[in-house]
């Protein structure tokens, strides 16, 4: 492994922001830090990047503990969440400074400088001062100014946040794009859970200060291990019940099926994403396909939204939420419609109602 965090832990005080935090990442790996607003996102990125120093715990490059060692010696680029930009140089002067520390030829600087500028869509605004530019085009020059070194580790806090969404996915392409072809180690931090699914190879989903999870995109959305990182990901539908001693779920007087089965009689938290849920009309004789949960429902409540239809359906006094694609063929209910609600055993996630905080 080439960065190393371990045990790492922050204290402000009575405050402790970030905790008992350990991960590691390949050469070359995309990694996302990942987490709602003030889980220590920011924080933990700065330690690593030697900005403020950790409380205790250990940050170690390609062996060497690097600790205690000033930012200057850790060959980072670094993008802060607040972009950091020296407002009295020019955009190209800002992109360049890095460059210059290094004491790279002019000739070179000013190639590199003016491609990362043109790969941050900016080519021609290399004259002008960061006052003289937008929210978003700031970022973008931030953005370019931590890859034009071409640094060991790459350190991004919210490289994307102030773009619009086109912008956002092309720079986001773009970023993985380099950050492979160079061999990047890369921490990429976002609250954007569709952004951080896009790009990283591995995520670590952080809660109040702590590691939630550590997995690849499809670990963290299909196997969850806690009720907060399935919220946490995509859309999701919340319901309490109990097991039965036959191993299956009753929820109300239907019987489910999950990958899992639990203590007869205790509580268990069931949830289900809203899109892998089929509706049929109540009467319709659709063959049952093996291991399918049925369900029967009311639909109470129809939202269009143009990529797809979201309906609330009532089943056993529950509020269920099922998304389908808007097809020009499929079929569509309204409210007051009765309908039967059908899943796989095997996207029925569960978790010990204690779990659900
Ligand atoms: N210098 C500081 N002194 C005291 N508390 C701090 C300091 N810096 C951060 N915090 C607190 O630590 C917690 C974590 O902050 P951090 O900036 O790491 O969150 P974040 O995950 O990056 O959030 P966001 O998504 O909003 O950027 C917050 O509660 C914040 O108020
Ligand atoms: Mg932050």
């Amino acid at each position: 492994m080439y960065l190393k965090v371990e045990s790492l832990e922050k204290r402000y005080g009575h405050l402790v922001p970030v905790s008992g935090l350990s991960f590691s990442l390949g050469q070359g790996e995309l990694l996302g830090l990942l987490g709602p607003s003030g889980c220590g996102k920011t924080t933990t990125l700065r330690m690593i990047s030697g900005l403020i120093h950790a409380t205790s715990g250990k940050i170690i490059v390609g062996g060497h503990d690097v600790t205690h060692l000033p930012t200057y010696r850790r060959n980072m680029g670094v993008m802060f969440q607040s972009y950091a930009l020296f407002p009295h140089m020019t955009i190209a002067e800002n992109v360049a400074f890095g460059l210059e520390m290094r004491k790279l030829s002019k000739a070179d600087i000013a190639q590199r400088v003016s491609s990362a500028l043109s790969m941050v869509r900016l080519p021609a605004l290399g004259n002008r001062k960061p006052l003289q530019l937008s929210g978003g085009q700031q970022q973008r020059v931030a953005l370019a100014r931590a890859l034009v070194i071409e640094p060991d580790i790459l350190l991004l806090d919210e490289p994307l946040s102030n773009l619009d969404a086109k912008l956002r996915d092309e720079m986001r392409n773009e970023i993985r794009e380099i950050q492979q072809r160079l061999r990047m180690t890369t921490v990429f931090v976002t609250h954007d859970q569709t952004e951080a699914m896009a790009i990283c190879d591995r995520i670590v989903v952080m809660n109040r200060g702590k590691l939630e999870q550590i997995g690849t995109p499809h670990e963290i959305y299909e196997r969850p291990s806690t009720p907060m990182v399935a919220d946490f990901v995509g859309r999701i539908n919340r319901i309490r019940c109990r097991w039965r001693d036959d191993g299956a779920i009753a929820f109300g007087h239907t019987a489910i099926g999950a990958v899992s089965t639990g203590p007869a009689g205790s509580e268990v938290l069931v949830m289900v994403r809203p899109h892998r849920i089929e509706l049929r009309s109540a009467g319709a004789k659709a063959g049952r396909a093996e291991g399918e949960n049925t369900i029967p429902g009311t639909v109470r409540q129809v939202t269009y939204i143009g990529d797809s239809l979201q309906y609330a359906v009532e089943s056993e006094g529950e509020k269920i939420m099922v998304e389908q694609a808007t097809t020009s063929a499929g079929d569509t209910y309204k409210p007051g419609d009765a309908v039967t609600l059908n899943w796989r055993a095997r996207d029925t996630l569960t978790f010990a109602a204690e779990a659900d905080v």
